[in-house]
């Protein structure tokens, strides 16, 4: 602070006082996805936010956050190989921050690696090295089965992964092999195929997205202010039951409509054949 002249916008406790407000329990699990400067000034930074939700949540709970890395191998995109105990989270400040704690466990997934620190962190995080992104025997199916609550701090849901995770558990038509480079141990680069990778477009990247519509309409959403953020969250299973509904009612729920649109064009119509077909369920 700057010696009281600029008073903060918020505190470790009036977070934890706004967090608790918008119905964050002890015991909680909550995968969070933030944006820190929407917070306003916070006193103490992300690791005040961090503390914030550790404090209402308490020692049962289980705070998870993505890391995503983006260390893809294609045109020489990845600044370096993916090390878990190096390489920088690009999806915020406070999730680059909780992975480093000590306390934190980081999985080892060479481009969308999620962090939490917790009851049963180590466990959630396990398994999750190569092959698979969002398969079911992964942590983005943990955290569901746990019945995580999956909070938005200041950040819309364009951001919302775990509608990927649905993606890859009905099997749709669209998800990706994709290389990606990871740190071997001798600290050489080294090439791994990724499966499951949600590589191309989706309806869900803008505001007012049909997914969104549909998640509105439902009246699963709780809203609530942290701070200057305006935050929202949704019981994870709830979110998978009602997108899953949708996509078997309209099987593009998650690609857009536009004709200009090279990859939802391409995947519209085994998206519509494969759902009608197989019916496919989580
Ligand atoms: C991209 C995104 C992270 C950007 O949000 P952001 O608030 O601008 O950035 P961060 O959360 O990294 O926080 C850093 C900012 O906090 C601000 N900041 C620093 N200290 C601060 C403090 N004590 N209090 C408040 N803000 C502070 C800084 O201005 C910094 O911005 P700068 O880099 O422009 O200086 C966010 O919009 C977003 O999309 N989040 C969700 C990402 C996600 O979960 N994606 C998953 C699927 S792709
Ligand atoms: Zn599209």
């Amino acid at each position: 602070m700057n010696q009281g002249v600029e008073q903060p916008n918020a505190t470790q406790q009036s977070l934890a006082h706004d967090l608790s407000q918008l119905g964050l329990r002890s015991g909680d699990v909550v995968f969070l996805h933030s944006s820190l400067k929407s917070l306003g000034w916070v006193d103490g930074g992300a690791d005040a936010v961090i503390d914030a939700f550790l404090a209402v949540i308490g020692p049962e709970g289980l705070l998870i956050v993505p890391a995503l890395t983006w260390t893809f191998a294609r045109g020489g995109a990845a600044q370096h190989a993916f090390d878990p105990k190096e390489t920088p989270s690009r999806v915020g400040k406070i999730t680059d921050t909780l992975w480093r704690r000590p306390n934190a466990f980081r999985s080892a997934h060479p481009t969308h690696s999620i962090a939490a620190i917790g009851r049963r962190a180590e466990e959630l995080v396990a398994d999750h090295d190569t092959t698979s992104t969002f398969g079911k025997d992964g942590p983005y199916r943990r955290y569901v089965d746990w019945r995580a609550k999956i909070l938005f701090l200041g950040v819309s849901l364009r951001s919302n992964t775990t509608l990927h995770a649905i993606e890859d558990w009905l099997d749709l038509p669209y998800l990706q092999v994709e290389k990606a480079v990871v740190k071997r141990p001798d600290g050489k680069p080294r090439i791994v195929e990724v499966t499951g990778s949600p590589s191309g477009h989706r309806d869900f990247y803008k505001d007012n997205s049909k997914v969104e519509r549909l998640l509105r309409a439902s009246g699963i959403i709780r809203r609530g202010k942290v701070g200057a953020a305006d935050t929202l969250w949704m019981p994870s299973q709830e979110m998978v039951e009602v997108v899953v509904k949708g996509i078997h009612q309209e099987p593009t729920l998650l690609l857009c409509d536009r004709d200009d649109c090279e990859f939802c064009s391409k995947y519209r119509r085994p998206t519509i054949d494969h759902v009608r077909k197989n019916r496919p369920h989580i």
